[in-house]
C-alpha cells in the first residue's frame, strides 16, 4: 500500500484525474448517506416507493414534496473542506482534475468546480415526465405539486436518475472515456455498489491508472486500489492535496 506521500507524488506527476465521488463526501456539509445502517436515506426510506418512474406515476405528489424536502435540506447546507479543496487544486492545475459525482445535491457545483459531471442528475432541476409537447412550457404551469402542463396534463418530475433508469448518455460517455484515459483516479465517499458508476473505477484501474480509496468504511472498490485511505474525505482530501482544511 502506498503513502500520502506518493499519492501526492501521483498527483503531480498526473496528466489526468478523475474524482469519482459519492454520497460521502458530502456527509460532513450534514447531508445524509444512502446506505448508512442507521442514518441513510434507504435506512429510512424504500426507494422502489420514492425513487422510480413508477412510484411518481403511482404517487407524484408523495414523491414530489420528499424530493422538494431534500431540495430544502441541501439548499440549508455548505460544501465542506472536502469539496473545497477538489475545486482548489482543479483550479491550481487547470484541465487536469475532472470531478464524476454520483451525487444530485450541488454542491461540488457550489465549491467551484467547474465541469462537474453529474451522472445521477440533479435535484436543483425538474424537467417532463412524459415526452414534452408543443402546449408544455415550463414557465407556464399548474399551480399544483407537482405542476403540470395545464393543457395536456403532462407532470413535472426531479431531474434526478431513478433506479431502472439510464443515465444521462452524454455524462456517461464522457465519464468513460475520462476513465480509460486517466493516470489517476480518487474514489471518494461511495460504496461503489451502484452501476454503472462503480464500473468506471474497474475501468480506469483496468486502463492502468492508479485508483485511490478515500472512505472510512471498507467499499465494493477496495480491491481496485493501490492506496486506502481510512477517513473523512473532508479530512483526508485538504491533506492528500496539499491544502490547510477550511
Ligand atoms: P452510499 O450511501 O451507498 O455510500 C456512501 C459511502 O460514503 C459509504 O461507503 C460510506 O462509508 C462513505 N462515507 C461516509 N461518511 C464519509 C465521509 N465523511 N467521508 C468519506 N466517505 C464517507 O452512497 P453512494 O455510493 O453515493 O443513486 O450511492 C450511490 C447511489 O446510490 C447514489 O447516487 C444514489 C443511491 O441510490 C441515485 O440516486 C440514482
Amino acid at each position: 500500500m502506498s503513502d500520502i506521500s506518493d499519492v501526492r507524488q501521483w498527483l503531480s506527476q498526473a496528466t489526468n484525474v478523475v474524482a469519482l465521488t459519492g454520497a460521502g463526501i458530502s456527509a460532513e456539509s450534514g447531508v445524509p448517506t444512502f446506505r448508512d445502517s442507521q442514518t441513510g436515506i434507504w435506512a429510512k426510506f424504500d426507494p422502489m416507493e420514492l425513487a422510480t418512474e413508477e412510484a411518481f406515476r403511482a404517487h407524484p405528489q408523495r414523491v414530489w414534496q420528499w424530493y422538494a424536502s431534500r431540495r430544502d435540506m441541501v439548499g440549508r447546507v455548505e460544501p465542506n473542506a472536502g469539496h473545497l479543496a477538489l475545486s482548489c487544486f482543479a483550479e491550481q492545475n487547470p484541465g487536469k482534475l475532472t470531478v464524476v459525482t454520483q451525487n444530485v445535491d450541488g454542491l461540488h457545483q457550489r465549491a467551484g468546480q467547474k465541469g462537474v459531471i453529474a451522472l445521477h442528475g440533479s435535484l436543483m432541476v425538474d424537467t417532463w415526465l412524459n415526452p414534452a409537447k408543443e402546449c408544455c412550457n415550463p414557465d407556464h404551469l399548474t399551480a399544483e405539486e407537482p405542476p403540470a402542463c395545464p393543457a395536456c396534463g403532462n407532470m413535472r418530475r426531479p431531474g434526478v436518475v431513478w433506479f431502472g433508469e439510464n443515465l444521462p448518455r452524454r455524462a456517461l460517455e464522457r465519464a468513460q472515456q475520462l476513465a480509460e484515459q486517466c493516470d489517476l483516479m480518487l474514489v471518494i465517499g461511495t460504496s461503489g455498489v451502484v452501476y454503472p458508476a462503480a464500473g468506471l473505477a474497474r475501468m480506469a484501474a483496468n486502463a492502468g491508472a492508479s485508483v485511490v480509496v478515500i472512505n472510512p468504511e471498507s467499499s465494493a472498490l477496495d480491491d481496485l486500489a493501490v492506496s486506502c485511505f481510512r477517513g473523512a474525505s473532508a479530512i483526508v482530501l485538504p491533506e492528500l492535496l496539499a491544502l490547510q482544511s477550511s
